[in-house]
């Protein structure tokens, strides 16, 4: 089973992933969650990559691609994968193709999370994160057993540096130019998802979906 999900920043992706993760047992590739690592890490790409993503502007594409080529060829990807961001631009679809066509890949199932960019507004400034796991939660839709605390570890959540609101808003243009056209690209594959419902519809919604 092989999952791409596409959708605005804050749509959704990585809150319905650790759904799809636990009922497909396939593991979430999320190119955001490895970034904020490198820069954590202090790596060559995570030091590249850092101004990229304050700013709310993509990283480039072939570090990218450099990056998802090593993150195939490891072996919990055999049986699947739910990607979480990645493909974002024609650039990295194109890529993907390449780097599957090596391997007789292809993606099963391309899903869209459709939110408007008013309520994704919103959602970011409640945001919290577990650094460590990329868990996602919401301090009103998804709170935390314990205030800003992680449900699995306890440790502290943190807000993402990029969840201010005028970042986000130049994310969310960067989705309208240069990740939307995909939907295009893969038009013989969506599926269209309402994410403006709550979570537990949109997660009944994809699985419903994937029957
Ligand atoms: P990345 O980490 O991928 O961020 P994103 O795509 O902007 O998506 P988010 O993680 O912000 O949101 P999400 O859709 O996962 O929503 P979530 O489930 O958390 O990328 C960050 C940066 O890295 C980019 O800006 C770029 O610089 C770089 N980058 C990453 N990949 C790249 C690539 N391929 N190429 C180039 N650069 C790349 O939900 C959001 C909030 O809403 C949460 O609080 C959640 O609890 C809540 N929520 C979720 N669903 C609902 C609901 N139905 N109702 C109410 N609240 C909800």
């Amino acid at each position: 089973m092989r999952i791409l999900l596409l959708g605005p920043p804050g749509g959704g992706k990585g809150t319905q992933s650790k759904f799809l993760m636990e009922k497909f047992n396939i593991p979430q590739i999320s190119t955001g969650d490895m970034l904020r690592e490198h820069v954590q890490n202090k790596t060559e790409l995570g030091i590249k990559a850092k101004e990229f993503m304050d700013n709310g502007e993509l990283v480039t594409d072939s570090l990218i691609l450099k990056m998802m080529d090593v993150r195939f060829k490891q072996h919990d990807c055999n049986n699947g994968f739910i990607l979480d961001g990645f493909p974002r631009t024609i650039v990295q679809a194109e890529g993907l193709e390449e780097l599957f066509s090596k391997t007789n890949q292809k993606l099963d199932h391309v899903i869209v999370i459709n939110v408007n960019d008013d309520d994704i507004v919103e959602r970011m400034s409640g945001r919290r994160v577990h650094p460590q796991s990329g868990r996602t939660y919401h301090i009103i839709y998804n709170p935390p057993k314990h205030e800003n605390l992680d449900d699995e570890t306890n440790e502290p959540l943190i807000i993402r540096d990029d969840d201010r609101e005028e970042t986000v808003r130049n994310r969310l243009t960067v989705y309208h130019n240069q990740t939307k056209p995909l939907i295009e690209f893969y038009s013989n594959n969506v599926i269209n998802i309402d994410g403006s419902k709550k979570i537990q519809t949109v997660k009944h919604n994809i699985l419903n979906e994937l029957k």
